[in-house]
């Protein structure tokens, strides 16, 4: 049995190991494959996707750039602030680490894309954090209310505990009652309001969580 452990998607800046294995050891391999996708690792066909966390059939993976096209499908879909397409793959290549997509059998169902920022708390009356600040995230409507949206956004915080944020923030319409209740559950409290904060007028609240130890 032919198998060496590779480093793969290193342009993802991806720490996953995953297996090169020759043909002719097929029987082999698929006992393998079994073994690293009940791991968390994706192999085979997926050799470079690194699986962060699994939810029934859903995979929370890192996005990759060949996602780029079909995250923004879903922020056309679903959201009415959109985005140009370098503003995806600038933060993309700045923040691969906490740009996820959710996907069920190889088709993107949502996404969530984040910076980590260092700046005034959103916590602390005074002083300063690191913070990961939710840009955008979403879950095509078919999807929805299936826990998709709170795994990636609990898998997103992960990732900026591990860059050393403290807090976590996002902006969302005063009007998106849903979001809103979905980050209260998740420990978010409102922090603050930006008035005719979005194109259309719409004002949006702050909202920011403390996240880690
Ligand atoms: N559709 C949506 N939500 C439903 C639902 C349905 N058909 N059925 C139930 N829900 C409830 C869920 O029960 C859950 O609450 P609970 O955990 O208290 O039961 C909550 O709504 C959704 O949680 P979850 O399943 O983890 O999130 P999601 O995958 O539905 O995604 C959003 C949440 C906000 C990302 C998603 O609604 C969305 O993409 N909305 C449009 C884009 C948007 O507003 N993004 C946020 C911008 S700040």
């Amino acid at each position: 049995m032919n198998l060496e452990r590779t480093e793969a998607s290193k342009s993802m800046g991806c720490t996953v190991n995953c297996a090169t294995i020759s043909e002719s050891d097929n029987k082999e391999f698929l006992r393998i494959q079994q073994d690293l996708t009940t791991t968390g690792v994706s192999a085979g066909a997926g050799l470079q996707k690194a699986v962060v966390a699994r939810l029934g059939d859903y995979e929370i993976r890192r996005c990759d750039r060949e996602d780029i096209p079909s995250v923004i499908e879903v922020n056309m879909k679903t959201l009415p602030e959109h985005y140009s397409d370098y503003f995806y793959y600038e933060i993309l290549s700045e923040f691969p680490e906490t740009f996820l997509v959710a996907e069920l059998h190889d088709v993107l169902v949502g996404y969530i894309m984040c910076r980590i920022e260092y700046g005034f708390s959103q916590l602390k009356r005074l002083g300063l954090a690191r913070k990961g600040h939710v840009v955008s995230v979403a879950v095509n409507e078919d999807h929805r209310g299936k826990g998709i949206g709170t795994s990636l956004i609990l898998a997103s915080q992960e990732e900026m505990v591990k860059k050393s944020a403290t807090e976590c923030y996002l902006e969302v319409r005063v009007s998106n009652a849903q979001a809103i209740r979905l980050y209260q559950k998740l420990g978010f409290k409102i922090e603050g309001r930006l008035e005719a904060y979005y194109r259309d007028g719409e004002g949006a609240l702050v909202m920011a969580a403390k996240i880690g130890k």
